[in-house]
């Protein structure tokens, strides 16, 4: 782990706040989750995988952190997470809405089934959507609180490589987070969403193939526009512990993107001059 806010935070950020957060027993939520206990906040984690993974197995259950197993795909599961979180702390302050799926790796569109869709949709969108509806309906009455969705580079950019119907789920949820800050902005409740570049996490790696050697890992930091820098789950709980603290108080509708610049970045000029120039100093 890098040294980062995760191992060595300088202040509580979220002392007193209450947060639930899906998919949160392995990667970018775990590491959100560990993030969130070591600012002051008490921690729901609601996910089908009952096991806790990398790092918020080090602290385990206990005072601040519960678990509720938790299919996102069904609605009486999302609403019962809402409700046993305000039950056991009190009240709900933040909603990151984090579960997702990368689908079937790859595939031309003529090979992508309805089934495929509804499989990355009923989970990245469709989960999405109840963790919002059924925090809102607690956040509502309370007159404040803030939700957070977990989007990916891939809502900002044209990737390729990356499933149709991850690219398209991702943008589905920039587009909920968007519109939902203009209904909520005036119950004083922020909405915003996150979109990382790739990071290993164990997604990354099934999506990927992986086997932990960190090819991929490597391919993507190769590829990146910023240099000297590999992104880690932990940057992206460090944007979203932003986004969830009152330092981010007047920050709502934004789609935070954490990619070092490659979206705003189009290589193919600059490689066609290079191809270019190679090819000349072969002929000379
Ligand atoms: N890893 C990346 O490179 C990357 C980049 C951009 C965005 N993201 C997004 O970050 C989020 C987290 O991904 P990750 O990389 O940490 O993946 P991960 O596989 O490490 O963690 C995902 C978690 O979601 C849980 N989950 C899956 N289906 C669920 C369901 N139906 N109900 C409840 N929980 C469920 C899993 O059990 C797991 O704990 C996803 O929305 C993903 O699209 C990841």
């Amino acid at each position: 782990m890098g040294s980062n806010s995760i191992e060595a935070p300088l202040a509580k950020r979220l002392e007193g706040k209450v947060a639930l957060i899906t998919g949160g027993s392995n990667g970018i939520g775990a590491c959100t989750a560990l993030l969130f206990i070591r600012h002051g906040a008490k921690v729901v984690i609601a996910d089908i995988d009952e096991n806790l993974g990398y790092p918020i197995n080090e602290v385990g259950l206990g005072e601040n952190l519960y678990f509720i197993h938790c299919d996102v795909t069904k609605e009486t599961d999302v609403e019962n997470a809402v409700d046993t979180t305000v039950a056991k702390y009190g009240k709900l302050d933040i909603m990151f809405n984090n579960a997702g799926i990368g689908g079937k790796p790859g595939g031309q569109i003529h090979n992508i089934t309805g089934e495929d869709l509804k499989e990355v949709f009923d989970i990245n969108v469709n989960g999405s959507f109840y963790g919002a509806k059924h925090a809102a309906r607690v956040m509502i009455p309370q007159k404040k609180g803030t939700i957070i969705f977990n989007s990916s580079a891939s809502s900002a950019i044209i990737l390729g490589e990356v499933p149709h119907a991850y690219t398209m789920s991702k943008h589905a949820v920039v587009g909920l987070s968007k519109s939902l800050c203009v209904e909520l902005g005036q119950y004083g409740i922020r909405v915003n969403s996150v979109s990382s570049y790739g990071c290993a996490t164990p997604m990354f790696k099934n999506q990927m193939n992986d086997e932990g050697e960190g090819k991929w890992e490597d391919l993507w930091t190769r590829a990146a526009n910023l240099k000297g820098v590999v992104l880690k789950a932990e940057d992206v709980a460090d944007a979203v512990l932003f986004l969830a603290s009152d330092e981010a108080k007047y920050v709502s509708g934004l789609n935070l993107v954490l990619d070092g610049g490659y979206s705003t970045t189009n290589p193919s000029f600059s490689m066609a001059v290079k191809a270019n120039l190679e090819n000349a100093a072969k002929q000379n």
